[in-house]
């Protein structure tokens, strides 16, 4: 049995997923923002600590897996902050544990929208590390109105920064695979809104065509990040693994 930590894991895919973990027999500790074993606010400095500081106190310093899940979808500032500067935090703070642990593995879940348009100044700031740059650059999207673009950059930087990570030592060298799973349309608490509304949810249907199946359920995405999370996964890293019904080989098509 496996011990694994699970951000965003009060709901949806976070909750889909700690849930099969469970069921596989393993220990899982639970993060969000007000609800699970951890408490903490990944958007800010002293949440992303306070994750780092009570997982050490709760594992005794070793974790077989982490999955980062959290994440928003805000037309604001915020989106930059949780969906990578926040992931960022839970990866690279956990990491240390993590080569303390047992097979160890690490997925954070990124999203069809980083083959959208993206805005280079906040992909190229979130990878440079300079979180007030990010934020700056996301608050001048919203204000001219493109603010759907700040979702789409988090996704992007953070797919961007795993391809980075995988392969350098501090992950390939101490024997941990670190993937990205990208999702299409998923149904939970943080799409339910607009696939309520007909005008949005048919925008979401154009931008995100999914011939396979259509929308997806959370405890459809679980299986494979549990396996990316596994001892049986040896050689898969770096990935940015779309599990999205056909939606990227509809986007990308012969770009690959
Ligand atoms: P959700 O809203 O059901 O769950 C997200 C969880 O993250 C919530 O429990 C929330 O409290 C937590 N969270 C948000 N901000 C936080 C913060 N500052 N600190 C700590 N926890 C925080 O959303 P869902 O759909 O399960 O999303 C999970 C991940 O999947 C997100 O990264 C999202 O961007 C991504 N994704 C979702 C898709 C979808 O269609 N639902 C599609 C592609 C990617």
């Amino acid at each position: 049995s496996r011990t694994c930590l699970v951000t965003g894991a009060a709901s949806g895919i976070g909750e889909a997923t700690a849930a099969l973990l469970r069921k596989q027999g393993h220990t899982v500790i639970g993060a969000d923002l007000t609800e699970g074993d951890i408490r903490a606010d990944l958007s800010t400095a002293e949440g992303r600590a306070e994750l780092v500081a009570r997982a050490r106190e709760l594992t005794g310093g070793r974790l077989d897996a982490v999955v980062s899940c959290a994440g928003v979808a805000h037309f604001d500032p915020l989106t930059i902050r949780v969906n990578h500067f926040g992931a960022v935090a839970t990866l690279d703070g956990l990491r240390p544990l993590l080569a303390a642990g047992t097979d160890p593995r690490a997925v954070v879940v990124g999203s069809i929208d980083s083959v959208h348009p993206t805005d280079p100044a906040i992909v190229d700031a979130a990878l440079a590390g300079d979180e007030t740059a990010a934020v700056a650059a996301s608050r001048a999207a919203v204000d001219r109105g493109e603010g759907h673009l700040v979702y789409s950059s988090s996704k992007a930087a953070i797919s961007r920064w795993v391809r980075r990570a995988a392969p350098t030592d501090a992950w390939a060298g101490a024997g941990v695979p670190l993937n990205a799973v990208a999702p299409g349309v998923v149904v939970t608490p943080l799409t339910r809104p607009m696939l309520d509304d007909p005008e949005m949810r048919g925008l979401v249907e154009q931008s995100v065509p999914m011939p396979l199946h259509g929308h997806a359920r959370p405890e459809q995405l679980a299986p494979l990040i549990a396996w990316l999370a596994s001892p049986e996964n040896a050689l898969v890293t770096g990935q940015v693994v779309f599990a999205d019904g056909g939606a990227d080989a509809l986007l990308r098509g012969d770009r690959t």
